[in-house]
């Protein structure tokens, strides 16, 4: 995040503060792009609309994105502005007592990034494979598993991606790397461009295609709702506070809802094409749906595209470089969008320096790091869903999976339901809206308040219902 120039500003009701402010309307919009187009898009999609049926997740993900993801987003970004406060400040601002949502949604950052950089680690480790080693060793089989078995390197991954996002946090070098990043997303968007293209000629492509754009709505399950509904709070970086505080910067002349709308439009357009990229090639390499559907987990990227590159030949090493190198970009953006919230956090509850937050989240970050991957490692022998909460077959206990699942389908859902309680009923929707025309229309006023009051909730309820349900075995949906 690089709020451009300092000014002093009122955060009401907490006397004049110092607060930063974006350099206009685009400043904002290419700070949250940057937050939220990374290994979401680019990792996490694919092998989720891969594993739930494909074009049926799609639609649904699509449908979750403009109607609640909109409202969400928009609730958010207005909170802040209102409130000119972060994400706990905000909250409080109406009583003390709403403080608790902008603490539990405060919690998430915290979760996420230690596995976030586990995956960047894995990132920075096939960029620089492509320097050194050729093309088709690093697509055969077993190379991510030996990867991901081998304990030195996994850590010393880690603590390389970690030092880098700590890097450019600590001596608040951001806008460069965000000014770089207006090259690299544009340069990361052209060559998934020509991935795409080149895999649907691979053989068994077009089947692939099929099954990632058109819905077969008898793979419509309960999981696969929560899987796009956690899927779009993580990548449009929602029910987090991240845009909260985002919101906290922007000026009362930015048109909210244009700049939601485009965030959106950029974000999906990303993970839609990273699923061109890895799904009709996924098809090619395993042949069939069912295939697809089982091989699909977070180390799917890593083991197809892999393949994809080797069959370019000499150029084939080239591309993946510049591939995972641009991936690296877009995680590293994130990660430090995830790492400064950690610091903010950190610097408002404990009101010490910024030096003390930076180090503090840092090493917390870090060993929490260590702990999940830890879980690929030397295995715990213990599986939490079902030792704690009972649920399902005793399943091999992955740490990260856990710590994905905690964030994606229990924390921020719930921070989402209390979001939206808060809005429709506590502060009302009403007030939000004469906030966002403060600055521009506001055409989708009424999906705004329709989905923040009623449906939102409504369905939110019902699918942790049902879920919980289903995972205990009680219905089959
Ligand atoms: N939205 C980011 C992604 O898709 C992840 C992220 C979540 C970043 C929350 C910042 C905050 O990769």
């Amino acid at each position: 995040m690089s709020p451009q120039k300092k000014i002093a500003s009122e955060g009401p009701g907490s006397g004049v503060q110092e607060r930063s402010s974006w350099s206009g309307k685009w400043g904002f919009i290419l700070a949250a792009a940057a937050s939220a187009v990374g290994l979401g898009n680019l990792w996490r999609f694919p092998y989720l609309a891969a594993k739930y049926g494909g074009g049926a997740f799609l639609l649904v993900y699509l449908i979750l994105v403009i109607t609640f993801g909109f409202a969400l987003m928009m609730g958010e970004t207005a909170l802040g502005r209102m409130t000119g406060l972060s994400t706990i400040g905000a909250f409080k601002q109406f009583g003390k007592k709403f403080a608790f949502i902008g603490v539990l949604a405060s919690l998430v950052p915290f979760i996420i990034t230690p596995y976030y950089c586990i995956i960047g680690g894995w990132v920075s480790k096939y960029m620089v494979s492509y320097l050194t080693t050729p093309a088709d060793v690093i697509a055969g089989d077993k190379y991510f598993t030996g990867f991901i078995l081998n304990n030195p390197m996994t850590y010393a991954w880690l603590l390389f991606f970690l030092a880098c996002a700590f890097i450019v946090v600590g001596l608040g070098v951001q806008k460069g790397i965000e000014r770089a990043n207006k090259v690299l997303m544009p340069t990361l968007i052209g060559l998934s461009i020509v991935i795409s293209i080149y895999s649907l000629t691979l053989p068994g492509a077009l089947d692939g295609l099929a099954y990632y754009l058109i819905p077969d709505f008898s793979k419509m399950s309960v999981n696969l709702v929560v899987a796009a509904m956690g899927q779009m709070f993580f990548s449009l970086s929602l029910a987090m506070g991240i845009m909260v505080t985002y919101g906290s910067y922007l000026d009362r002349k930015t048109d909210l809802e244009q700049s939601v709308r485009r965030i959106e439009v950029f974000d999906t357009g990303i993970a839609f094409l990273a699923g061109l990229m890895i799904i009709p090639a996924t098809f090619s390499v395993t042949g069939s749906a069912e295939g697809v559907a089982t091989k699909a987990g977070p180390g799917l990227m890593f083991g197809v595209l892999p393949k994809v590159f080797e069959t370019f030949g000499v150029m084939g090493r080239v591309m993946g470089f510049l591939f995972f190198a641009l991936v690296f970009f877009a995680a590293l953006t994130s990660a430090i969008s995830l790492f400064e919230t950690c610091v903010s956090i950190v610097q408002d509850m404990t009101r010490r320096s910024r030096g003390f937050a930076l180090v503090t989240s840092g090493v917390l970050i870090t060993l929490v790091g260590i702990f999940v991957n830890m879980g690929y490692n030397i295995g715990l022998g213990w599986d939490p869903m079902h030792s704690i909460f009972g649920f399902g077959e005793y399943q091999d206990f992955q740490m990260l999976d856990f710590f994905d699942f905690i964030s994606n389908t229990v924390l921020m859902p719930i921070v989402a339901l209390l979001t939206c309680i808060f809005i429709g009923f506590i502060v009302k929707p009403q007030k939000f809206i004469d906030s966002v025309r403060e600055s521009s229309d506001f055409k989708g006023a009424k999906l705004f308040s329709v989905m923040i009051r009623y449906i939102a909730p409504i369905c939110l309820v019902l699918i942790f219902v049902f879920y919980i349900l289903n995972t205990m075995g009680i219905v089959a949906l």
